[in-house]
């Protein structure tokens, strides 16, 4: 076995094929199970895609780029999970294109932030984040108040999605833009809505002005849905 080693190694060709045929199994281990991702993310209950005005906030979150000052992705160490709650799952951003996981803390990781304030202190936070917090060096977005959010493309965008693999029904395509107004504006019959997307869904006057649907609204609903989908109460890791 030593002397048929020793030939090998004397010999830089097989030596080099033979290394490549070793290395390429190890290789195609760890790679191959990939191919098939559905099998490596966890099913969790109560993980869904966002709503209409949630994803439109989404891609105000990627145009201004938030992820450079936050990201969106808690670590299982103690630290992290007593600041933030349970660790980020693999399931969480299944449903993120691109996933927002970011990898810099100049503010903090907003994978939960859903929840943990009100509408109102987001609006004051993005009007003005020194009003709130007088030491932040968080810039202010204001004018997203005064701009409309598009609302127009969000089926597009859906549909899209759709087609790489987010469970977007054609129902959900046609009604985007609806349930988006219906969303933002808690005097609409929200039925279909929650029908939809679930009961967990919020709906409210994000931003507080009732006349027109803003990006802030769009934001803020977005804000408000992270990291509150999984429930979990009823989730046990796998072994
Ligand atoms: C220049 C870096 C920077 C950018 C860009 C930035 N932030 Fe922040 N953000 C911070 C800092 C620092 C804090 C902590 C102080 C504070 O609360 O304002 C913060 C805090 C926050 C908080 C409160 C989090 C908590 O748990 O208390 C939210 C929500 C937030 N930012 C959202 C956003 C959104 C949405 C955007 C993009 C529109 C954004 N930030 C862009 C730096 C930034």
């Amino acid at each position: 076995m030593l002397n048929h080693h020793k030939k090998i190694e004397k010999n830089s060709i097989w030596l080099l094929i033979l290394t490549v045929v070793v290395i390429s199994i190890g290789g195609l281990i760890e790679i191959v199970p990939l191919f098939r991702i559905e099998t490596t993310i966890e099913k969790v209950q109560g993980m869904r895609p966002y709503t209409p005005l949630e994803l439109a906030g989404q891609e105000i979150y990627i145009r201004e780029n938030c992820s450079s000052c936050h990201s969106q992705q808690i670590r299982p160490l103690r630290d992290e999970v007593e600041r933030y709650g349970h660790y980020s799952l693999a399931a969480e951003s299944m449903y993120d294109y691109p996933f927002l996981w970011g990898s810099k803390r100049t503010g903090p990781d907003l994978a939960r932030v859903g929840g943990k304030y009100s509408d109102e202190w987001h609006v004051a936070h993005l009007n003005n984040p020194r009003d709130v917090v007088p030491e932040s060096i968080m810039p202010a977005y204001a004018f997203m108040a005064n701009k409309g959010a598009d609302l127009v493309n969000i089926g597009k965008h859906m549909q899209a999605l759709k087609a790489i693999g987010v469970p977007y029904t054609d129902e959900m395509v046609e009604n985007a833009s609806n349930d988006a107004m219906v969303q933002a504006h808690p005097e609409s019959d929200a039925s279909s809505l929650l029908k939809r997307y679930g009961n967990k869904v919020n709906q409210h006057d994000f931003d507080g002005q009732p006349q027109f649907v803003s990006e802030m609204d769009a934001l803020i609903a977005y804000l408000q849905a992270l990291g509150t989908f999984v429930y979990f109460k009823d989730y046990q890791p796998k072994e």
